[in-house]
């Protein structure tokens, strides 16, 4: 359904309130539908428009907090000397103004990682690896990934990925067999699940605790690189979207110097920016990467290896 004509959208066609509103919700992003005269406007038009509206908001905006302060500037010199009167009527201007909200600016995500030299042959070694709880989930293992090699893993849901990762990653012990790292290899790894230690713990405050070396002011540059937005970094993580939380587990983990990515369904929250950011950064990665996922779009790319453990059963 087309809530708003764009094609016709001029100052003197429209009333400023509706332009107002116009603009405002296209630059927060939402969702409106948009038609050209005959209906059928195209996806670019919108963008251009879009973008034309945002644009307009923002000057909109930065003209307004311009006379805001000049007209507070007037009030201070002017509310306890001759011209008090007048400086009362523009405080209660002031008052009575419908205020422009401020744009929240958000930026295509740029993600890299920081990145260790890997100069081995083999970078892993899994020999008789049985994986599991109560039992082992699959016959044993064995693969090796080479030094700058990037293997995929796939396999239906519940098969045993995640338990295979958390195996290796030596957060639950292996049933029988060994698996080697080489020396050199420095992991980095992003778990399937989204689970904070305090859910109440703002991105801003999980990053510090982090990397207690880094500023407030790096800490933010780096969220909005991971296309965090902006009024998201002070807000409880248990909050914010799947995709919002995923994106500051990104951020958390493309500061942490690695050679070696061990990444368990990293775009299963993520959007299409946020996504082909991070497939980005995984074809610059010159180090191993072991992915789990099942969008064969993200990957089959830059993959030099599928492993399908439904074929090991
Ligand atoms: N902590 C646990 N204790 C006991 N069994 C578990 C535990 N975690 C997972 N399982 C079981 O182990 C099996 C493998 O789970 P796993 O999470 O490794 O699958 P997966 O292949 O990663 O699935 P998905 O594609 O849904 O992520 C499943 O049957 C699951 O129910
Ligand atoms: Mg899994």
């Amino acid at each position: 359904m087309s809530l708003l004509e764009v094609s016709n959208l001029t100052h003197s066609f429209i009333d400023k309130t509706l332009y107002h509103q116009a603009s405002f919700a296209l630059y927060k992003g939402e969702h409106m539908g948009i038609v050209g005269q005959n209906g059928a406007g195209k996806y670019s038009d919108f963008l251009r428009q879009k973008e034309h509206l945002r644009q307009d908001y923002i000057r909109q905006y930065y003209a307004q907090q311009k006379k805001i302060e000049k007209t507070e500037e007037y009030i201070r010199k002017n509310i306890a000397g001759v011209n008090s009167k007048i400086a009362q009527g523009r405080r209660k201007q002031l008052e009575r103004m419908e205020r422009i909200a401020a744009p929240t600016f958000t930026h295509k995500p740029i993600m890299s990682f920081k990145e260790l030299p890997l100069t081995v042959h083999e970078a892993l070694e899994v020999t008789n690896l049985e994986i599991g709880y109560n039992d082992a989930l699959l016959p044993p293992l064995n693969f090796i990934v080479a030094g700058g090699q990037k293997l995929v893993i796939t396999g239906f849901n519940g098969i045993g990925k995640s338990t295979l990762l958390k195996t290796l990653v030596k957060h639950i012990s292996a049933f029988s067999g060994t698996f080697q790292f080489a020396e050199q290899v420095k992991i980095g790894y992003f778990e399937q699940d989204l689970s904070w230690e305090d859910n109440m713990n703002t991105p801003i405050q999980i990053m510090s605790e982090h990397y207690p070396k880094l500023g407030v002011k790096e800490i933010r540059q780096q969220l909005a690189r991971c296309g965090v937005k902006s009024t998201h970094t002070t807000q409880a993580i248990g909050t914010l979207s799947g995709g919002e939380q995923s994106k500051v587990k990104l951020c958390k983990l493309l500061l942490s110097p690695c050679n070696f990515l061990i990444l368990d369904e990293p775009t299963n929250h993520l959007d299409a920016e946020t996504k082909e950011a991070l497939q980005k950064a995984l074809i610059q990665f010159q180090g191993s990467i072991l992915l789990v996922s099942h969008e064969a779009k993200f990957y089959q790319q830059w993959a030099d290896q599928l492993l399908n453990i439904e074929d090991l059963m």
